[in-house]
């Protein structure tokens, strides 16, 4: 067994905002909603704006190698979740990107045909789906446990009839912090002839998924909140997207998967997308020295560094909060072997959720307090929408240090 941790200081000097005069004062616990991104990418950005911003796939040197670059990013990032190349597109965000497909699966859905979405997903992977009762799609919604926020696999099984169709569900929420067995969905969908829409937002940013073991048919996310810039994710399975209907140019028959989104994404923002290949590169190259393996296995490395460093820490903000009686956490208690994303939403008995985050922020805690678009999710649990949770989320650059400044900020509540 290896015993390698996370150099932390290795990975703060990889993030030129943790030198900037305003982000230096803060210790930073919303990553759930975007993260921060490493001097790989703005690097990338840069060049490309300087070098080659002009339109690609022309013979001319700057034209030849924007579209490299752009093509490098797809590769990469294909490789880095073990997809095709033709099997992922780029979108400006999971939100665009869902209604996108959900416009394109129309084709697969007739009237009486069932979706089934759920009360814990963010509104990304809900509303572009009930839209699809425009053409006479009947919704159903599997709902959470009520006492402990969870979505149970067995309720799963009685929503599923002969006429279900997909199956629309959050790979891990943004509120709960639950990481959903999304596999174990799909072997259950798929001995049904039913597509998983699989939402991995807030799973992502905590070790990129491997899409081919999943087994998810469409897997989608933002990746502003994988440490780049503000563009999303589409994966969808090969003989799938083959077969939706072109939503391009109409010469663009049978060119998927530009079929399936009308217009690319940012082209400076797409090639900069090789910056965030290139830090994990950098993190493997760091810790380890085998250089022979795949990305996919260096990525799996880095996955599991990552994870032990959110686990060490996240476990230390759980246990605190555990033992304030006053503050009651959505979600479980503890971290093992990704159980939940270190995304730690909560309310008190006391004081209001903007209260809270009012005296975290005065203490240069970065949190904030919201609905965080999962109303559905607050609204099952009792919780006021407006107010909404308190919610702190680190990730693999969060500190030792971040997390005791936070624990003293939280005393003063
Ligand atoms: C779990 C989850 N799904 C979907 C979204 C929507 O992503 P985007 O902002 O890229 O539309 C978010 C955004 O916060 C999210 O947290």
């Amino acid at each position: 067994m290896e015993n390698i941790s996370l150099d932390i200081d290795f990975v703060r000097s990889q993030f030129p905002s943790f030198d900037d005069t305003i982000c230096k004062n803060w210790h930073f616990f919303e990553n759930a909603g975007g993260s921060y991104v490493p001097k790989k990418v703005i690097e990338k950005m840069n060049k490309f704006l300087t070098t080659c911003k002009v339109q690609p796939y022309a013979e001319y040197e700057m034209s030849r190698i924007a579209g490299e670059e752009m093509d490098k990013a797809i590769k990469l990032f294909s490789q880095i979740i073990n997809a095709k190349q033709n099997e992922i597109l780029i979108g400006g965000s999971t939100s665009i990107n869902l209604y996108v497909l959900s416009n394109a699966l129309k084709a697969f859905v007739k009237p009486g045909d069932e979706i089934i979405v759920t009360n814990q997903d963010h509104e990304a992977n809900i509303s572009p789906w009930i839209r699809l009762k425009e053409i006479g799609a009947n919704i159903k919604e599997w709902k959470i446990n009520l006492d402990n926020a969870e979505l149970e696999i067995e309720d799963l099984k009685k929503l599923i009839t002969d006429n279900t169709k997909i199956i629309a569900v959050t790979h891990c929420s943004n509120i709960v912090g639950s990481v959903n067995n999304l596999k174990k969905i799909c072997n259950i969908a798929h001995e049904n002839d039913i597509f998983v829409i699989g939402d991995g937002v807030s799973y992502a940013p905590h070790g990129f998924p491997n899409v081919k073991d999943i087994d998810v048919d469409f897997y989608t996310f933002s990746l502003y909140k994988t440490y780049g810039p503000h563009l999303a994710l589409l994966y969808g399975k090969e003989e799938i997207l083959q077969k939706l209907p072109n939503q391009n140019h109409t010469f663009l028959e049978g060119q998927y998967p530009y079929t399936i989104n009308p217009g690319g994404p940012n082209h400076e923002e797409l090639a900069s997308l090789v910056g965030i290949y290139e830090y994990f590169e950098d993190l493997y190259n760091h810790h380890y020295k085998d250089n022979k393996l795949s990305i996919l296995e260096k990525i799996k490395k880095v996955n599991k560094l990552i994870s032990i460093h959110e686990e060490n820490l996240g476990n230390r903000i759980l246990e605190y909060l555990r033992n304030r009686k006053d503050l009651k956490l959505i979600g479980k208690s503890y971290i093992k072997d990704k159980n939940r994303a270190p995304t730690f939403s909560f309310t008190s008995n006391k004081i209001s959720s903007k209260e809270i985050s009012q005296i975290l922020i005065s203490k240069n805690i970065a949190t904030r307090n919201d609905n965080f678009y999962a109303w559905r999710c607050l609204e099952a649990l009792g919780i006021n929408t407006n107010d909404g949770v308190v919610r702190l989320s680190l990730t693999h650059y969060n500190s030792d240090h971040d997390v005791k400044k936070l624990i003293e900020a939280l005393d003063l509540i």
